[in-house]
């Protein structure tokens, strides 16, 4: 076993959770995780790895991946207990797993630990905490849980164009649209399901083969249905916008950036992984809106990502010290919120990124100063 790595002039010891793997030790993205750490030494903490298997085992001490620059090698060793755990346990199968959940909940109470983004967020969760107050229901596009094709019938009689998206759904995964026009009685609808980096269009005048299709690409999961709304387009393209908030030193929400994602041609949605492309959201709502109008929207975005996110903790009743919000902006300048993550995923824009590194450090120092037992619940912070 090699020496313990000097903890001396680190302030805080960090530990990023994720799960174990027989090959590698453990699972995740290599390069995110090798980020933070450099970012962790520059700024006075001490960042390793820990997987579940180990946090389950641990004592007093535990067994941590420790990266080592000079050699780019991962070293398995025991080291002290961290004072602050950072969860990025990969998917939800993981999360799911009793074991894992059984962990996670101990830990999210524990004292002397504290363990931040312990969960994935739920689409219908959040849609259920964001409606329910006056500050947030008007970012929130009318949405339904999809049980039967009655009530599928009766959200598309008032909503011409819909959304089905799955409750635990990422990356633009298993998302449909459906585009109704309802003459008297009869229904043309069209339906579009997002494949790779295309959507595969069918048309309906049948409710219930309709309802067969769907259920065909639903399977057994949850689903629900939203209001589509039009996106504001840039050059002749929708887009919308990815909006990273994080904790800072002082336990305070704050804004780090906001990209613009613009739709693929034959995408119904922007991820880029699916033929959509990164563009400046200044940019991107000025050719919308005009100069003064897109910097206005700009504002009203960066204050209602805070808005969203501070409700958005104090609901979860977790400790949060970031999440991103998928936000779009309708043809009218209104501001409409799609979904938030938990677990974001590394922002391509340079300065972004960085922020995003250095505020994950500064919350686990914020973290792991000693202060009076808190629970999740009332440490929103602001
Ligand atoms: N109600 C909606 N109206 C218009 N576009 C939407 C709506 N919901 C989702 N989208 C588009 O689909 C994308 C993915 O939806 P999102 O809810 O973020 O699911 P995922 O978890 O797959 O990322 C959004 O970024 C947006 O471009
Ligand atoms: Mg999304």
């Amino acid at each position: 076993m090699s020496a313990l790595p000097t903890t001396k002039g680190l302030r805080t010891s960090l530990a990023i959770l994720t799960m174990p793997d027989l090959d590698n030790g453990f699972r995740g993205n290599r390069s995110n995780f090798i980020d933070l750490i450099a970012k962790g030494k520059e700024l006075g903490a001490f960042v390793f790895v820990v997987t579940t298997d180990d946090l389950r085992k641990a004592t007093k001490r535990i067994y941590g991946h420790v990266y080592q620059p000079e050699s780019e090698l991962w070293v398995r060793q025991l080291l002290p207990m961290p004072q602050v755990i950072y969860s990025r346990i990969p998917t939800r199968t993981d999360e799911q797993l009793p074991e894992v959940q059984t962990l996670i909940a101990d830990f999210a109470r524990k004292r002397g630990v504290s363990l931040f983004n312990p969960y994935f967020f739920n689409k219908w969760a959040l849609f259920e905490w964001l409606n329910t107050d006056k500050a947030t229901r008007h970012f929130i596009p009318a949405t339904r849980r999809l049980a039967s094709p009655k009530e599928l019938v009766a959200f598309i009689q008032s909503h011409p164009m819909t959304y089905l998206k799955p409750v635990r759904g990422k990356a633009g995964k298993g998302i449909m649209r459906l585009e109704t026009y309802v003459p008297g009685q009869k229904y043309w609808c069209k339906l579009s399901i997002q494949d790779n980096k295309r959507s595969i269009v069918t048309n309906h005048l049948n409710i219930a083969k309709l309802w067969t299709r769907i259920k065909q690409e639903t399977g057994e999961e949850d689903y629900i249905i939203q209001q589509g709304i039009p996106l504001a387009e840039s050059m002749g393209r929708p887009f919308d916008l990815r909006v990273l908030v994080q904790k800072n030193q002082a336990g305070r929400w704050l804004l780090t950036g906001i990209g613009a994602r613009v739709a693929g041609v034959k995408s119904i949605t922007t991820h880029v992984p699916r033929g959509g492309h990164i563009d400046s959201p200044e940019r991107a709502l000025l050719s919308s809106f005009g100069e003064r109008r897109g910097l206005l929207i700009f504002r009203k975005v960066s204050h209602a990502a805070l808005v969203i996110a501070k409700r958005i903790e104090k609901e979860s009743g977790f400790k949060l010290g970031e999440m991103s919000l998928d936000l779009g902006v309708d043809q009218n300048g209104r501001i409409w919120f799609f979904e938030a993550n938990s677990r974001p995923m590394k922002f391509d824009e340079p300065d972004i990124r960085e922020l995003s590194l250095t505020r994950i450090i500064e919350y686990s120092h914020y973290l792991s100063r000693p202060r009076p037992a808190q629970t999740g619940k009332k440490s929103g912070g602001s």
